[in-house]
């Protein structure tokens, strides 16, 4: 079967950096950054995209465009048969797992903004956000719809192929999303008390940075990234030769903490706006869901045709980013089952589309009809967040440092990177050392950490 290209290099860049922006850019970095020191934090989670990130993310661009395969067949190609092959299928397994979950929350961002556009938020008492959250998503079949919806829209672009769907997706959705967040930012910090709020963002504070602190801003970069989850990957098989992975590997990142630190010119000028306590707001969807609602009501007027503005396109701007990221992940078990099970894309598709429901409304459900069922003390959908975020992804990484440090061809590997020769590799050899030594030995330390080995420091 023939293979598709992404037809251009911005194309490229775009999709993946559709795949890095995703709701941990707005519901998880802003929030973080705050509370851990403001620019403290953020220098901090910069080092961490240079020393950890950057490696592994051109480490698997290079796997994916030097196959040309799906992730479960890049890393069968380079790891010569050996136990490494596993790598990729883990990789698939994660993404997948992740996206099981993603869609409920790229669901409730689409009820969102149907509710920002009609006004709904019109007059709510403050209190009363929590339960406007809590009865939607514990409705029986609300959620669903929602759902049902959301997963619709990610198969319409995955079925209509690489470059006409997956690229003008992102072409167009990228741009979009970019506009919005200048546009939301520059009206969050022009509301009075907004230099409060950039303050509490980006005012150094070194006294609150601790060891959990660092470890913190690794998990966090790894998560953005979108790394160890076959994407990354997935999407560098559809590179052309020509592609500069180390060149396209800084622009995503690039790209990817813009908007992260754009987020939190978005939020906090207009909480301190309404002098709310930044600390008190949660985080998650906590944060997005029932803090921010009335947050934007508040500081634009209750019902006002700003408020309604300012709120609708909030969700939309996270609905796109939410879309984007869940493209890229259901993109990874498409690829895999097409290609290593033969089948045509349509037929691939439907199958990851039909899982994907099946666990995406046993996830969502899991806030309502079936809270009761629980494993490891757990509901359905936190299973899965839990299980991904906390096991599988550092485990990945740890896996594909080591690999990319320790297995992989040295020869293969520059000149892949050099794109055989055509371009300069002044950085190679800080490449090799952090493959091989800082990446895993940090990631194991998240690793650790998420099992709860650290919760004494903290
Ligand atoms: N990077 C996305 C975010 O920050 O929300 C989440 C994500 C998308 C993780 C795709 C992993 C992935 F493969």
């Amino acid at each position: 079967m023939e293979r598709e290209n992404f037809g251009s290099k911005i194309g490229a860049v775009l999709a993946a950096a559709g795949s890095a922006v995703g709701l941990g850019n707005v519901w998880r970095f802003p929030i973080e950054t705050g509370q851990n020191g403001g620019a403290a934090f953020i220098i901090i989670y910069v080092i961490c995209i240079l020393l950890l990130g950057l490696p592994i993310m051109i480490s698997e661009f290079l796997v994916g465009r030097y196959t040309h395969a799906n992730t479960a067949g890049a890393f069968r190609i380079v790891s010569n048969g050996s136990p490494w092959k596993w790598v990729g299928r883990m990789g698939i397994f994660t993404g997948w797992f992740i996206l099981c979950y993603y869609v409920v929350v790229g669901a409730w961002t689409m009820h969102y903004t149907f509710l920002s556009v009609t006004n709904a938020f019109h007059e709510v008492p403050a209190k009363e956000y929590g339960d406007i959250f809590d009865n939607f998503v514990a409705h029986p079949w609300l959620p669903t719809v929602w759902l049902f919806v959301f997963i619709g829209v990610i198969h319409y672009v995955i079925t209509r192929g690489v470059q006409s769907g997956i690229e003008k997706s992102a072409k167009l959705m990228m741009p979009t999303l970019f506009l919005i967040t200048i546009f939301l930012a520059v009206c969050s910090v022009s509301l009075p008390g907004a230099s409060k709020g950039l303050e509490f963002l980006l005012k150094p504070d070194w006294s609150k940075v601790d060891s959990t602190t660092v470890l913190d801003a690794m998990g966090q970069a790894f998560y953005s990234l979108s790394l160890a989850m076959g994407c990354l990957c997935t999407y560098a098989s559809y590179f052309d030769k020509k592609t500069p992975l180390a060149k396209s590997a800084v622009n995503v990142s690039i790209i990817d903490t813009l908007i992260a630190i754009m987020a939190g010119f978005i939020i906090f000028p207009s909480v301190f706006n309404i002098g709310m306590d930044p600390n008190e707001m949660g985080v998650g969807a906590g944060l997005t869901f029932v803090s921010l609602p009335n947050v934007f009501q508040q500081a634009l007027g209750n019902g006002s045709f700003l408020a309604v503005v300012f709120s609708s396109l909030f969700y939309f701007l996270l609905f796109v980013a939410a879309l984007t990221s869940a493209i890229s992940l259901h993109e990874v078990a498409t690829a895999y089952v097409t290609e290593e099970f033969d089948m045509t894309r349509k037929k691939g598709a439907a199958l990851v589309t039909a899982t994907v429901l099946i666990l995406g409304t046993m996830c969502s459900l899991s806030f309502g009809p079936l809270s009761g069922l629980t494993l490891f003390d757990r509901s359905i959908f936190s299973l899965f967040d839990d299980f991904s975020g906390r096991i599988l992804l550092p485990l990945g990484g740890m896996l594909i440092s080591i690999f990319a440090g320790w297995v992989l061809d040295r020869k293969l590997y520059r000149d892949e990177l050099s794109n055989q020769g055509d371009l300069k590799t002044p950085y190679f050899k800080m490449l090799v050392f952090s493959l091989r030594y800082i990446a895993p030995l940090a990631i194991g330390l998240v690793f650790l950490d998420q099992l709860g080995a650290f919760g004494f420091l903290k």
